[in-house]
């Protein structure tokens, strides 16, 4: 079927974060919400049908993810990567948030280190900290427009010499971000192997948050971080989810894909009592997206392209001042603001207050996003052209 993802859907009073808690998130609630990564595209039918037809069956009692919900997962990284998987691999939580949770926790032990490479999605900032461990940056590095990574500092991270200058903690993983958010890079096979071999050669083990992997833009791939070799299977804790794919947040699933046994143990001895499983709207829901929910993929996925397209050049040609980082995955925009020169509190209360816009500041994916903004493109084209306009028409009032 055709959706018709131009039309614009009312989503205020639903308890939606996006919509209805912008005033005590962000300050006000005359803005156009561009920031939490929710889409404005109502879901895929096939997907709302099952779940009335779940629904409809009225026991919603303690509920396991049987071997049809399993093997949908199975099934589908088969299908997109060519990625062959064994059943008992895959572990169910309620997101992918709480997985990185377990996943660090059950990794490390208090006073370790924990290598981000920001900016990074900041929910993974309290993740380490949560765990008692510290964070190591490794800072990407923005190279004629676009980020790449810093595999001489991430490798000089493990060096003796360092070590003996940063504490007494170890160095046991990261969490690396595939695409990432917010820089939108979908990393190649090369620069995965590089730095995955840097860390497992160094006794780590990596978390990849692949939360994103099926948001590409055209000429783009994904690569599972464990697909790459046996080494990289046996080392790793894979993040995905329908969530973000198909627009599911609020039904709280997601398939952790954990091959070695030891490290999968440990992760599931640590989620006892603390991580419970997802509900079973979300096993239901996840199983039809997997199955039946490609038709509408492939339309958002067209649309956000379009999207992408119409801000390029209306950003070229009204505020040139911005700069688009050029995203390959993620409907997540990075924005290079450090051209209209002013200090990040400046850019927070222009966007804010004066174009009434509600975007993601860069400071808060850590010191290097200062500058920046994190917009998201999950939404209509008219709301979108409203919102460049309104920033367009707030800095012709500044500049005056
Ligand atoms: C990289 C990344 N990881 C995790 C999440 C959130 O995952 P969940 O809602 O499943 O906890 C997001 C949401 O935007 C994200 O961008």
């Amino acid at each position: 079927m055709n959706y018709d993802l131009d039309k614009v859907y009312n989503r205020k009073n639903t308890d939606s974060l996006k919509w209805d808690f912008m005033k005590p998130i962000i300050g006000r609630d005359d803005i156009i919400p561009l920031w939490v990564a929710d889409m404005d595209f109502p879901v895929a039918e096939p997907i709302k049908e099952a779940i009335k037809t779940r629904a409809e069956h009225p026991f919603y009692g303690y509920t396991q993810p049987g071997g049809s919900v399993v093997d949908s997962v199975v099934q589908r990284l088969k299908k997109k990567y060519n990625w062959n998987i064994e059943p008992e691999w895959v572990v169910f939580t309620p997101g992918v948030v709480p997985a990185l949770q377990t996943a660090v926790t059950s990794l490390t032990h208090p006073g370790d280190e924990v290598i981000l490479q920001q900016p990074s999605y900041h929910p993974f900032f309290p993740v380490v900290k949560n765990s008692g461990c510290s964070i190591v940056n490794n800072q990407l590095k923005l190279v004629n427009g676009r980020y790449v990574m810093d595999c001489e500092d991430l490798e000089s991270k493990f060096h003796p010499k360092t070590r003996r200058l940063m504490g007494p903690g170890r160095l046991k993983t990261i969490i690396f971000c595939n695409p990432h958010n917010p820089v939108g890079r979908v990393w190649n096979p090369d620069e995965i192997e590089k730095m995955g071999n840097i860390v497992i050669d160094n006794g780590g083990v990596v978390i990849s948050d692949e939360i994103h992997c099926e948001i590409l833009f055209k000429g783009n791939k994904h690569t599972p971080f464990a697909s790459i070799s046996d080494k990289f299977e046996q080392n790793s804790i894979i993040c995905m989810s329908p969530s973000k794919t198909f627009n599911l947040a609020g039904l709280e699933v997601s398939n952790i894909i954990i091959p070695n046994q030891r490290i999968r143990e440990d992760f599931i001895n640590t989620r006892a009592g603390m991580v419970p499983n997802p509900n079973l709207f979300g096993y239901t829901a996840l199983k039809a997206a997997y199955k039946y929910g490609d038709e509408w993929l492939e339309q958002v996925l067209d649309y956000l392209q379009g999207n992408l397209d119409y801000i390029r050049k209306f950003l070229e040609t009204n505020i040139p001042e911005i700069k688009m980082i050029e995203p390959q995955g993620t409907y997540l925009l990075w924005l290079d603001c450090r051209e209209l020169g002013m200090d990040p509190h400046t850019l927070q209360s222009f966007m804010i207050d004066d174009a009434k816009v509600g975007m993601e500041d860069g400071y808060i994916f850590g010191e290097s996003g200062q500058g920046f903004m994190r917009m998201n493109i999950a939404t209509q084209r008219s709301v979108i052209n409203s919102a460049l306009n309104r920033i367009k028409n707030a800095y012709l009032l500044k500049e005056k």
